[in-house]
């Protein structure tokens, strides 16, 4: 079952490479020689290299010339870090978009528990997972944090998936033992926290070197965990200080009252999950609409970590605009969700594509007072952005020297070779190439995809 994440040999490129190296500063590197070591790390990255100096580059980083090809990416392609999805079910791969116009606690009850459901099945669990996580690899995605169903098998098995495609991963079985009919919601506190723990071990067992797959700690929200189960997972996350926590939080104002309903001892989301020991710098919050100011400042020094999902946020069932120029502002780290499938897409470029839509509307609405985001600030949440939320952007999100080569290569089209994405002109810079893939492009621009230096695309 184990396979060799990384090839056997280095791997070079020659030509452009576009990366974030923060939220205001995105990076283009034409001519780059990008010198990838055969451990899958970034060994070398240098501008402006004439082909006639490749050859002495090589030498300078120890191989000889020739004995593996240096890659000359052509004019209209280029490379650019992997995509990271922070938030994705991945038992609702098969209904993504469905059940348009209910309300969220309805869509649960009425489309998504049955979906769920079917993933007790193990062999539908492997051939559905096997599909989604291809499905993903295929738009770029290397770096996805998934919720599970509340099935350990059919969990474990994704994990399984995950590791065996090549997929950067964390990956959590859900918690949820209420307000979820019975055949579908964990049997007691106790067997929820077994599964869990037992889901941690198997992960863990999986990959104990490279991490490629790690285990996240999935609550799926306190409506559908009893306060008995949420100590029981704030327990679990104290004694592994090094996993991370997902859950929603703050999406829709019918979600928020009955939260309150069922926790009336708290005066806001932020205090109940910071009360079981649930919200700190590795808990990745999906959504975050509607926070109370004291909620924000309370994130921001926990420094948690949000999943903008604007995708779900404006096709369920109201439009939704969660205020991420705010948490921009105040350095909340922030990264884009597909939220598949309340998302209708499993594409980060479309993920991207709605967050430029929403926060127009917001700049509209403000009059002004919080910007929309810029395409290098949406490309950074796509990437980097993306990496900080899942406590990844020491290892993976740009092409600094020594990350893992998490990486697409992107060809463009011509007039010769149409497609959708708009082609490229004679006298297009860099910058506008860059600009109309990531507005019109799609996964038919994604050639090649890494994952720590190993070629996954399907
Ligand atoms: N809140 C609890 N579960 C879910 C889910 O599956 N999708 C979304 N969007 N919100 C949720
Ligand atoms: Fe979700």
């Amino acid at each position: 079952k184990r396979t060799t994440p990384a090839s056997g040999l280095p791997i070079a490129f020659h030509g452009t490479v576009i990366h974030s190296k923060a939220l205001d500063d995105l990076e283009i590197l034409d001519n780059c020689f990008l010198l990838v070591a055969n451990n899958g790390r970034i060994q070398s990255i240098q501008a402006d290299v004439e082909p006639s100096q490749i050859n002495s580059l090589l030498l300078a980083n120890g191989y000889a010339p020739d004995v593996f090809p240096v890659k000359r990416l052509k004019r209209g392609q280029f490379l650019c870090p992997g995509f990271v999805d922070t938030h994705n079910h991945a038992p609702q791969y098969a209904q993504r978009g469905m059940g348009r116009g209910i309300d969220l606690l309805e869509w649960l009850n009425k489309v998504t528990f049955a979906h769920e459901s079917k993933f007790e099945d193990p062999e539908y669990a492997r051939r559905m997972y096997t599909s989604c996580v291809t499905g993903f690899l295929q738009q770029g995605i290397t770096t996805a944090s998934y919720y599970g169903s509340h099935h350990g098998q059919a969990t474990r098995i994704l994990a399984d998936v995950c590791f065996e495609k090549g997929q950067r991963a964390l990956v959590g079985k859900c918690n949820m033992n209420r307000n979820a009919p019975d055949w579908y919601r964990d049997a007691s506190v106790s067997d929820s926290l077994r599964e869990t723990r037992d889901f941690i071990h198997h992960v863990q067992q999986l990959d104990p070197d490279r991490c490629l797959v790690k285990p996240i700690l999935t609550p799926r929200f306190a409506i559908s965990c009893e306060p008995e189960l949420l100590e029981g997972i704030g327990g679990i996350a104290r004694e592994h200080p090094d996993l991370p926590i997902q859950t929603h939080f703050n999406e829709a104002s019918q979600e928020i009252a009955f939260t309150k309903q069922l926790f009336p001892e708290f005066k806001t989301e932020a205090d109940l999950y910071e009360r079981y020991g649930l919200l700190n710098d590795r808990s990745i919050l999906a959504h975050c609409i509607f926070l109370q100011e004291e909620e924000i400042t309370r994130i921001q020094e926990l420094r948690c970590g949000v999943a903008h999902c604007p995708i779900s946020n404006t096709t369920m069932q109201d439009f939704m605009i969660a205020p991420i120029r705010e948490y921009l502002r105040r350095g909340i780290k922030v990264g884009l969700g597909t939220d598949s499938g309340g998302g209708y897409s499993s594409s980060i470029l479309d993920a991207m594509k709605h967050a430029f839509i929403v926060s127009v509307a917001r700049q509209t609405v403000t009059k002004g007072e919080d910007p929309a985001l810029s395409l290098s600030e949406g490309f950074f949440l796509a990437t980097m952005g993306g990496a900080q939320v899942c406590g990844l952007d020491d290892r993976i999100g740009n092409f600094m020297v020594g990350k893992e080569f998490d990486a697409l290569e992107i060809h463009s089209i011509d007039l010769d070779r149409p497609g959708v994405m708009s082609p490229v002109e004679d006298y297009d810079s860099t910058q506008v190439i860059f600009e109309k893939f990531l507005m019109t492009g799609d996964d038919r621009n994604i050639v090649k995809v890494y994952v720590g230096g190993r070629s996954v695309k399907p």
